[in-house]
């Protein structure tokens, strides 16, 4: 009897990795298409994005053939078999299980391996405490808000004077002279308009497959990055001959703060770190910032409705100030209409259509399978343009944040422990830079019905032309 038992347990045990196996491969795969050999599904992304430009139809055409299962489709994308993400309950699961879904964009190389946004486990936590400190927090907020305002009201004043403007081009030339600032103390001229091109070869390559064949915009993107480290190398090793020399070589910017951040033991991050994190700095903050700028002109000048409410209140901010005085960040947590203009261009701007991830295990989500290796997609753009989680979703109306969005239906800064790490730097910039212009300008589109395209981000053909003037 004892001996059967014996042996019942033990088929039992023997049985059980079977049974896992079975169990995992009941589940099913996710619904979907995985394409052409080598370019998998890219034709069909491409079609919708850049050809018909509709690239919601992209994930509505998925739908409407395989229907919604738990959220997923799975299909090959920028090179991978990949699973889209595209319902709110499955990106916050991914984002909250962060060690079975690793970062996993298509272009770390680009980004920097050592960098916030490619490292993972508590080399990340460390970072990411450091950095965010140094630009996100209300302390450095405020230094911030003084910094970048000198920038923004003299772009604004040369903007009338030349009375005709590509918005696009000259927000990002103030973006940029901002963040050459803070980041690495570099000042307006040939230098920092050499680093802004290579910057722009680098962003192209990070939204491209990763071919690394010459002529394609990802290998591009490669020359451009190593032009880049061997110009923020030579600056680093500059101040760091300045310290031995016993010079002042401090220039409180986000580089000596890399340079300077030590962990419990002592320990310093490594040049290439540091280099790494601050092409991943700028690759961050540079062209989306940018981009919800733009947007926001193109916005506020097809609602004018929205405007004099803006107007109105930033000119009452405006009576309690001397003339040519700047607002600080703290004016700014009580500019309440000012902040739902700012999160409604976010929202319609959709500046990173999807996050990638990469699954470190088999993972079984609803009864459907995530193959280890694979790669994961979350399309927040979807969350932010369904109109099953925002009414009227194409309508720019600041008027809907007088309530939270549902939950999980805004992520355009991602989510969980890796939610951008610049969120609220770029929100102020964004508001200060409304702040001067509703208080100081008036302006029209040259080009109002100017079609969007989608890729690399969303922004009108003409880059928003306008017109404008002083008030
Ligand atoms: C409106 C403007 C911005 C938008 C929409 C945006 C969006 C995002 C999103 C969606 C992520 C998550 C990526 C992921 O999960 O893989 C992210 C991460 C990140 N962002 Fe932003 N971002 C903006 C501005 C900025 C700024 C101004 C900076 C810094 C100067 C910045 C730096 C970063 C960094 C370093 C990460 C990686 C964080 C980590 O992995 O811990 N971003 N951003």
């Amino acid at each position: 009897m004892e001996v059967t038992v014996a042996m019942a347990v033990g088929v039992l045990v023997g049985a059980l990795p079977l049974v896992g196996l079975l169990a995992w491969w009941w589940n099913e795969a996710p619904a979907g298409h995985m394409g052409f050999p080598f370019l998998g599904e890219m034709l069909t992304f491409l079609w919708y994005f850049k050809v018909v430009k509709r690239p919601d139809d992209f994930i509505n055409s998925k739908r409407r053939k395989y229907g919604d299962g738990a959220g997923l489709f799975r299909s090959h994308l920028f090179g991978h078999p990949t699973i889209i993400a595209f319902a709110p309950a499955v990106s916050k699961y991914m984002y909250q299980k962060d060690d079975e879904f690793i970062i996993g964009w298509p272009s770390m190389e680009l980004i920097g391996l050592t960098s916030l946004g490619a490292v993972h486990g508590p080399r990340h936590t460390r970072l990411r405490s450091f950095v965010t400190n140094a630009m996100n927090q209300p302390n450095a907020l405020r230094r911030i808000a003084f910094l970048v305002q000198p920038n923004i009201v003299a772009a604004l004043q040369s903007w009338a004077q030349t009375s005709r403007v590509n918005a696009y081009k000259q927000v990002k030339k103030v973006t940029f002279e901002n963040i050459g600032r803070l980041f690495a103390s570099l000042e307006p001229g040939p230098e920092l308009v050499a680093i802004d091109e290579l910057f722009h070869g680098i962003l192209k390559g990070v939204r491209a497959q990763p071919l690394k064949i010459p002529g394609f915009a990802y290998h591009h993107g490669v020359q451009c990055r190593k032009k880049l480290m061997d110009i923020f190398r030579k600056k680093m090793e500059k101040r760091k001959k300045m310290e031995l020399d016993g010079l002042e070589s401090k220039t409180n910017d986000l580089m000596d703060g890399l340079m300077g951040i030590q962990d419990e033991q002592g320990n310093r991050l490594s040049e290439q770190e540091v280099l790494d994190n601050i092409v991943n700095l700028v690759i961050g903050g540079y062209e989306s910032t940018s981009v919800v700028i733009m947007w926001s002109i193109y916005y506020l000048a097809k609602n004018p409705h929205v405007l004099r409410k803006l107007r109105e209140e930033n000119m009452a901010l405006r009576k309690n100030k001397t003339a040519g005085e700047f607002i600080t960040s703290d004016d700014i947590s009580e500019l309440k209409y000012t902040k739902k203009v700012v999160e409604e261009t976010i929202r319609m701007a959709n500046i990173a259509a999807m996050v990638f991830r990469l699954a470190t295990k088999d993972v079984e989500y609803k009864g459907y399978r995530i193959p280890k290796n694979w790669k994961v997609a979350i399309w927040i753009r979807y969350a932010h343009t369904n109109p099953e989680h925002f009414q009227d979703p194409m309508c720019f109306n600041p008027g809907r944040w007088d309530v939270p969005a549902a939950p999980g239906a805004y992520q355009v800064f991602g989510g969980g422990s890796r939610i951008c790490a610049g969120n609220m730097l770029a929100r102020i910039q964004v508001a200060i830079f409304l702040h001067h212009l509703s208080t100081g300008y008036k302006w029209e589109l040259l080009n109002p019905d100017a079609p969007a395209i989608y890729l690399p981000h969303s922004i009108p053909t003409d880059g928003v032309e306008i017109s404008i003037a002083a008030l």
